[in-house]
């Protein structure tokens, strides 16, 4: 199958929500279909981008001001958009990328309490009109994440936020979801992972389907 622009897939989700299980189903899916998707994932997914990700999680950054922090975000997604995001859509390969914008509305807007105005305003000015064509939202519990995320690792910065900081970054995720239905695809990852990986196969399945006979 061919298509001029490649298209765009995000995941999200809050931590423990089982992304980079189901990243790899999407994965699957996508060569299954012909496609040889780039793999990649924010904050980083270039070299520059990495360096500014490791400054954004190091617990001993732990006195950042919230909007140094949504503007490292933004830079290290243009860095990341313009080395490989891009490139890669403009010669029609599609691109699997672990987070993006949706994740700062989520993260730094409801979490930090930022002005959701104030990140539309630089998501225009980093990205255009580029959004993501296709995000799956893994949606669970916070409580049930972070039980998952503390019991295999050291939490970095954002994992060591409390509890109620993941209650508001899930809420304005379906909050997102709902407000676009089309492009938000909400899958309960509250199930076992086999049950959710039969869901994301349909949605992709199905996704790349309605683009090949359209
Ligand atoms: P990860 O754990 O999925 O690799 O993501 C790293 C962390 O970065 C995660 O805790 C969420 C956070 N994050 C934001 O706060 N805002 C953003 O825009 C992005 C992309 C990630």
């Amino acid at each position: 199958m061919r298509t001029s622009r490649g298209r765009f897939i995000t995941l999200e989700g809050i931590e423990g929500a089982g992304k980079s299980t189901q990243r790899d189903v999407v994965r699957e899916v996508l060569i299954q279909a012909g496609l040889d998707p780039l793999l990649t994932r924010e904050p980083g997914g270039s070299e520059i981008a990495e360096r500014m990700r490791a400054l954004l999680l190091d617990k001993s950054n732990q006195g950042m001001h919230a909007d140094a922090e949504l503007l490292l975000l933004f830079a290290a997604r243009a860095e990341h958009l313009h080395k490989r995001i891009l490139p890669a859509l403009e010669v029609g390969q599609w691109v699997l990328c672990d987070r993006f914008t949706d994740a700062t509305y989520a993260y730094q807007g409801a979490g930090r309490g930022l002005d959701r105005a104030r990140i539309a305003m630089l998501e225009t000015f980093v990205q255009g009109s580029l959004r993501p064509d296709l995000t799956l939202l893994f949606d669970l519990a916070p409580a049930a994440g972070l039980a998952r995320v503390h019991s295999r690792s050291d939490p970095d910065r954002f994992e060591s936020e409390a509890l109620v900081f993941f209650e508001r970054v899930r809420s304005d995720y379906l909050r997102i979801a709902h407000c676009e239905p089309e492009r938000v695809r909400q899958i309960d990852a509250g199930r076992d992972s086999m049950t959710v990986a039969a869901d994301v196969r349909r949605i992709v399945g199905d996704y790349v389907a309605a683009l090949g006979s359209s």
